[in-house]
């Protein structure tokens, strides 16, 4: 690869010896992809934080980066962790996992990483500009970031995002170059999508069209009058989720979506295609839902709005998360949100998520909005799913 003098320098370890095993990770990873050179990046997003999923082998590698002078260059924010750092008790976490996942946020602190964990750092101040270079890790805010945003990221894993924020430099290949955004394949919606849930189905039929396909390619979808923030949120984290895709064009609602050519094979999903992708989420009856959760990807505040408005002078029957990135939560509390939500008896889940949390085994059916929270509920806890739209899900726990 073609480094610049500063490259070579923190490759010879002239600036510090963590700045050193980020570069190498960095150009071993360049030359697996072929990329000629890196590009400065001017936002990292790190994903792998929970200590469910760390573990002391994790812990281990963050402690020596952080010891060996590892400091972010680039404003740098986290994926959710395994608790809600600061309510971790009431959500049942033991002590023994509590201190493990404040030594894992710790280490990223020492680093300079700004420890906001959630998934959605584009609603809670981490945001790129269209065309902008970033490195992100979190698939479903990879998937917003290139596509909603239209800023360039590649599916950055745990350890590069890291490599990126301590060196403020990424390897130029894939969804950075221009050639890799281009559109391979047009999907044709003919069905109606309008909630969370539905807009999670429509990623789920179109990734697993995609996942049969040969290379994957970049959509570009047609059909779609509307989508809010919160129902592309939604929809990236499934269609990252069940369609392994970084980057789609959505025609009127994405801004790459008007440079894309005609010329494409085409995929047809209809309203049959939308509809099984339900009914497949939905194993469990409602009955059975013993824990309910809201916030994947993470709640924004309108969402939260709502569910205060819909447990207003109610009280819940069953265990309720309504998880969300700490900067959220701090503004729900002042809207007073926060205090009508919890005399409901429902649960803020901030800094986590129903998915990195260790809650398996504590709860066999969840009822959520979100397809992404299906794929995991299913294969990383074994809960059967209940997938309803956001203002079904809110009755659920007050059933
Ligand atoms: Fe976010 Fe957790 Fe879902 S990280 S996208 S809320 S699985």
């Amino acid at each position: 690869m073609d480094l610049t003098s500063e490259e070579q320098d923190m490759l010879a370890g002239n600036q510090g010896r963590a700045t050193q095993k980020a570069m190498e990770i960095l150009v071993a990873l360049g030359r697996i992809y072929g990329a000629e050179r890196m590009t400065p990046v001017t936002s990292v997003q790190v994903a792998g934080v929970s200590y469910d999923n760390l573990g002391e082998a994790g812990l281990s590698f963050l402690s020596e980066m952080a010891e060996g002078g590892g400091r972010t260059r680039v404003l740098t924010t986290l994926n959710p962790a395994g608790m809600d750092l600061e309510n971790w008790q009431a959500l049942g976490i033991s002590p023994e996992f509590a201190e493990g996942q404040e030594r894992v946020i710790n280490a990223f602190g020492r680093m300079g990483v700004i420890t906001t964990c959630t998934c959605t750092p584009y609603l809670t101040g981490n945001v790129p500009h269209f065309g902008e270079h970033i490195a992100w890790a979190e698939s479903s805010a990879v998937c917003y970031a290139n596509s909603v945003i239209g800023a360039r990221t590649n599916r950055e894993g745990g350890p590069s995002a890291l490599a990126a924020a301590l060196t403020g430099r990424t390897p130029l290949y894939g969804y950075h170059l221009d050639i890799h955004r281009r559109a391979g394949v047009t999907v044709q919606v003919r069905g109606r999508v309008s909630s969370n849930d539905e807009y999670g189905a429509l990623g789920k039929a179109i990734g697993q069209k995609l996942e049969a396909a040969e290379n994957k390619p970049v959509t570009y979808i047609k059909g779609i009058d509307s989508a809010s923030v919160d129902n592309l949120k939604s929809f990236c984290a499934s269609l990252a989720t069940y369609g392994g895709a970084a980057l789609f064009h959505m025609e009127g609602i994405t801004p790459e979506a008007v440079q894309m050519p005609e010329l494409h094979d085409v995929i047809d999903i209809a309203q049959s295609d939308i509809d099984s992708a339900l009914s497949s989420m939905n194993d469990a009856a409602s009955e059975d839902v013993d824990f309910v959760s809201l916030g994947c990807p993470h709640l924004s505040i309108r969402e939260i709005a709502r569910i205060a408005s819909l447990l207003k002078g109610k009280r819940v029957t069953k265990e309720f998360w309504i998880t969300t990135a700490r900067p959220t939560k701090q503004i729900a509390d002042m809207m007073g949100y926060t205090a009508v939500i919890e005399a409901s008896g429902a649960k803020f889940a901030a800094d986590t998520c129903c998915v990195v949390a260790p809650i398996k085994d504590r709860f066999h059916v969840i009822a959520t909005d979100s397809a992404k929270a299906c794929y995991y509920a299913y294969s990383k806890n074994k809960f059967k799913t209940v997938l309803k739209p956001f203002d079904d899900v809110v009755a659920e726990a007050l059933r």
